[in-house]
């Protein structure tokens, strides 16, 4: 099976092999970062926008840097940079950019489903770089290749994912792959942001100590305050001392554990400085893959191999090492 889709929205009803081509594809343009010299020109020729209504230091820096690495136009446009300061609405915006004929738009946007708004209404392909609550397929992919390269398979392991749940995308995509995946999942956080509906897909706890029992990986997320409309929990002082992963949560774990955080990481509010930058840590290398991750989703979008009815055309040229795997596997 390869990746035919048109978008990449989110990671919800996507089927494994989907999910593995995805990482596969990934890693096969790992090594493009490894080299002296780090540019292909696998997309030269295409136009990548990337359209942020949101503040992003990781997914916006390593979209262009996925983006030039591939040799493909790379233009940013943010918001406050934007005639959106003057009115102009979400969809007049992407008719504009979309009427210069772009290849992907890359949008971050704080409205849940913003995303599959433009992706009915656009010409290019849609990229969802986090919309409101609702997903940010990238962090997850990019989450699930370190996993992979770590623990070596997805299938089995016990993930806690820890923290705000209610309010987190990336909690809601890393729930969707990696139960395609294989994994168990709980989820851990204040009764206040476990939304009861999860449960028929994770354990739910709201005890740190029995959620990140035995696990093989915990995933750190960050309390977002903006996007919460009232209090659901009393300080931030009180959620640290149920909630912030230190030395001795991460001894009740399985001794070779990995430790996750999307960033940005509040210290000592969801996570101690000393497990951060501990050994278990693996945070540095998500952002690593994030380039790979970032890189295989323009690239089965923008290269347009989903429209060849699943081979790449002749003249796309692509990485040495990925170009066998790639062919292997489209189609
Ligand atoms: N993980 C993540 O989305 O980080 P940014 O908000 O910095 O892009």
């Amino acid at each position: 099976m390869a990746f035919s889709h048109r978008n990449l929205l989110g990671l919800e009803g996507l089927h494994r092999d989907e999910l593995t081509f995805l990482l596969d594809t990934a890693a096969s343009f790992k090594e493009i970062s490894e080299r002296d010299i780090k540019k292909v020109p696998t997309l030269r020729g295409k136009t990548i926008v990337s359209l942020f209504y949101e503040a992003s230091t990781r997914t916006r820096v390593s979209f262009e840097i996925a983006a030039k690495r591939m040799s493909a136009d790379f233009v940013t446009l943010t918001a406050t940079a934007s005639s959106a300061t003057k009115g102009e609405t979400l969809l007049d915006t992407a008719r504009n950019l979309d009427a210069m004929r772009p290849d992907v738009i890359v949008l971050r946007h704080p409205c849940s489903g913003a995303a599959h708004f433009l992706a009915r209404r656009v010409e290019c392909s849609i990229i969802n770089a986090g919309d409101g609550a609702h997903e940010h397929p990238t962090q997850a992919l990019l989450d699930a290749l370190t996993i992979r390269e770590h623990k070596g398979q997805i299938e089995g392991l016990n993930v806690a994912i820890v923290g705000d749940i209610l309010h987190s995308r990336v909690a809601r995509s890393n729930l969707f792959s990696l139960r395609e995946l294989g994994a168990r999942v709980r989820l851990i956080g204040p009764p206040t942001l476990l939304p009861r509906e999860f449960a028929q897909w994770a354990d739910l706890t709201s005890d740190l100590e029995e959620g990140v029992r035995d696990a093989d990986v915990i995933m750190m997320l960050r309390i977002q305050l903006e996007r919460q409309g009232k209090n659901y929990f009393p300080t931030t002082d009180e959620y640290s001392r149920y909630f912030c992963l230190t030395e001795r949560a991460v001894r009740l774990a399985r001794s070779d554990v990995i430790i996750l955080h999307p960033g940005p990481m509040n210290r000592g509010v969801e996570i101690s400085s000393t497990v951060a930058d501990g050994p278990y840590s693996v945070i540095m290398n998500q952002v690593t893959n994030g380039i790979a991750v970032r890189m295989a989703a323009l690239y089965l979008l923008a290269s347009r191999v989903r429209e060849e009815g699943g081979t790449i055309p002749a003249s796309a040229e692509i990485p040495n090492e990925a170009e066998p795997r790639l062919r292997r596997r489209v189609g």
